[in-house]
């Protein structure tokens, strides 16, 4: 096998990282749509499917090496969210958990001279760094813009236009 055993368990467990931010995604877009956040339900449900093509180029990168990949089970996201402004922050707190786990592979791969998995991995290096930063933006907005619903659909209409920009 071209990747060691090590290697190959952390990057199944990153297809399950990426599937679940998928599914998160996907939840936050179905409860922003029945709350009046059209916008916003727009740009979640891209950032859902974003986050499955993140989970397909590990799968691919492993067929390529000719090696299987275990597709995981997902989890079910929590049913509790409250507001816009929770699910952005919750969305941020994923996102940095994300880039943890993307930099413990890496770490791994140095120690191992694996220098294909290092180098397959700093797409997501720079991914992680624009997604941080978006959800660390969006929620600039609340302070800047405001919490009043007036505040929250024009935030929603900047989420609806930054859709636009990642489809
Ligand atoms: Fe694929 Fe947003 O982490």
């Amino acid at each position: 096998m071209k990747i060691s055993k090590n290697i190959l368990q952390l990057l199944h467990e990153q297809i399950g990282i990426e599937a679940n931010a998928s599914n998160y995604y996907l939840y936050v877009s179905s409860w922003c749509k029945v709350n009046g956040y059209d916008g916003a339900s727009s740009f979640f449900q891209n950032h859902s499917t974003e986050e499955r093509a993140h989970m397909l180029k590990i799968i691919q990168y492993l067929n390529d090496l000719k090696i299987d990949s275990v597709i995981p089970q997902i989890q079910k996201p929590s049913q509790k969210m409250k507001s816009l402004e929770q699910a952005c922050k919750i969305s941020l707190d994923n996102e940095r958990k994300v880039s943890q786990a993307i930099d413990k592979i890496i770490n791994t791969a140095q120690k191992e001279n694996d220098h294909r998995t290092n180098f397959f991995l700093e797409w997501f290096v720079h991914e992680q760094i624009e997604e941080e930063d978006l959800f660390e933006s969006i929620l600039q907005k609340f302070d800047v813009i405001g919490r009043d619903k007036l505040a929250i659909h024009e935030i929603d209409k900047i989420l609806e236009k930054l859709s636009h920009k990642s489809s």
